[in-house]
């Protein structure tokens, strides 16, 4: 939850025009075309649109103390159309090499984008891979979704005290590998970390091995369900790792610094409960295994990354941890298919928190105050973002979440659990726009479930409180 950070601190898609035909900027290289974009409406120039990753394979050698990486990552690609040249975003450290299909292939740094011109053209549905090799120290990516600019985080391979992690949500992922950097192309992951040995890496996923060799020890994690490039995590440190034990399935094991205080650990201590109360509402969790690593940042907010949610070093309470659970269905597994829909991820999120509450005997009607009052502390705004700054303001989580509450009391609890099921049966893996999401609920909920929502979606102004 950011809002808790921020207390403390007081296009369409680019399909038109042949790649060959796009404007030859000066800055570029010899060879080489403009990018074009994913078409995200937030970030436009985030993404390829030719590109459908489904795959990234991640080594990635990490020394703690130390902020050097070094990096190679094989992306396994389907052409979305037919190209010759592609734009991986990548601020990250200097490539020293790039190869297609096993081949060298020229590539130029320009900006945040990683070009690639394919040794040979590629017709639209064909799979390729493209391997890119990188070494050096990843530089941190201001966090736009705040607001004033520059009053926030700073996004991807972190390297504090005696670890490192990686936070990235929304855009920070290409800091540290190259990738199509758009929730809309989520993909699965296999990683693998090696650290000096006496240290210990954790990562979104499976773990399926752990060797030590020649002082380092390398573990390999793996993660078959697709999940957007933000939501990926590594931490490595000198960290205990803790099982608890999950629900049939399920494993669960959470990584803390050693050290960490029993009553920053406490918030977790009921995760188990936890995932099975939020199944029961939105149907089964969506991965093999879960878990919190805790950083050794007190300040950083919450963040939902896959398997593993991340966690400052601070007592928080229960409810972040449920809320960032929530976010393994509603962001992880079902992703935004634009970022200008992200009260699909927050408003779920922060509903979920009310849904726990009431089975804990707490009544919902002081946190619908709650939300509603903070609401009416800043400037209205129909639930669709349409800037960066928006992404995380009170009307992503309030007003999404009473958006969510006003569908409920018109509908009642068991359509509203057949509603959020359905949806997340029918896109689990996928992305999704608020349409889906309305399309489930006029399906299951009838027209008074869309009218119920309407005024919430579409603002500006504040609608009474349901
Ligand atoms: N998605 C986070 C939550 O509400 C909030 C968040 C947005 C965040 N961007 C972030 C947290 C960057 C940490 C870093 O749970
Ligand atoms: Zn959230």
């Amino acid at each position: 939850m950011k809002r808790l950070l921020l207390t403390l601190a007081l296009s369409g898609c680019a399909w038109s025009g042949a790649q060959t035909s796009a404007p030859v900027r000066p800055d570029l290289p010899a060879g080489f075309t403009a990018p074009e974009g994913y078409g995200d409406s937030i970030f436009p120039a985030l993404g390829d649109a030719g590109l459908d990753v489904t795959h990234y394979d991640l080594t990635l050698s990490a020394t703690p103390g130390t902020d050097s990486l070094q990096g190679r990552a094989v992306l396994s690609v389907t052409a979305r159309r037919p190209l010759t040249q592609i734009g991986l975003d990548f601020a990250g450290p200097g490539v020293t090499g790039v190869k297609v299909n096993g081949q060298p292939a020229q590539h130029a740094q320009v900006g945040e984008k990683l070009l690639v011109r394919l040794p040979s053209p590629v017709a639209a549905g064909a799979a390729f891979t493209v391997t890119v090799a990188y070494s050096g120290t990843p530089a941190l990516h201001p966090d736009t979704s705040v607001s004033p600019p520059g009053s926030g985080l700073r996004l991807g391979w972190i390297t504090q005290g005696g670890g490192s992690y990686v936070l990235s949500e929304p855009d920070g992922a290409h800091t540290f590998f190259p990738c199509n950097d758009v929730p809309a192309d989520g993909a699965s992951y296999s990683l693998h970390v090696d650290v000096p040995t006496g240290y210990t890496a954790v990562a979104s996923g499976v773990q399926t091995r752990r060797q030590t060799r020649g002082g380092r020890v390398y573990t390999d994690f793996e993660l078959s369900e697709p999940i957007p490039t933000y939501a990926l995590t590594v931490h490595v440190g000198r960290l205990e790792l803790v099982t608890q034990p999950g629900p049939p399935g399920i494993a669960i094991r959470n990584a803390f610094p050693a050290g960490t205080p029993g009553n920053v650990r406490a918030a977790f201590d009921r995760t188990p409960e936890m995932l099975g109360f939020l199944a029961g509402w939105f149907g089964p969790y969506p991965y093999p295994v879960y878990g919190v690593a805790v950083s050794e940042d007190p300040q950083i907010p919450a963040l939902e990354t896959a398997t593993l949610s991340t966690f400052p070093s601070r007592p928080e309470a229960p409810t972040v941890a449920l809320h960032e659970l929530s976010h393994q269905w509603f962001g992880d597994s079902l992703c935004l298919g634009d970022w200008s829909d992200v009260w699909l991820n927050e408003g779920f999120a922060t509903y979920a928190e009310l849904l726990w509450a009431e089975a804990q005997g707490q009544a919902a009607g002081p946190i619908v105050d709650r939300w509603y009052a903070r609401l009416q502390h800043e400037p209205a705004r129909g639930l669709t973002a349409t800037e960066a700054a928006q992404l995380f303001d009170a009307s992503s989580y309030d007003r999404g979440a009473l958006t969510l509450h006003a569908l409920r009391r018109k509908v009642g609890d068991d359509v509203f659990r057949n509603i959020l099921r359905t949806y997340v049966a029918r896109f689990s893996g996928r992305s999704v726009r608020a349409a889906d999401f309305l399309n489930v609920a006029g399906e299951l909920g009838g027209p008074a479930a869309l009218e119920a929502m309407q005024p919430w979606l579409s603002g500006p102004d504040l609608p009474p409180s349901p």
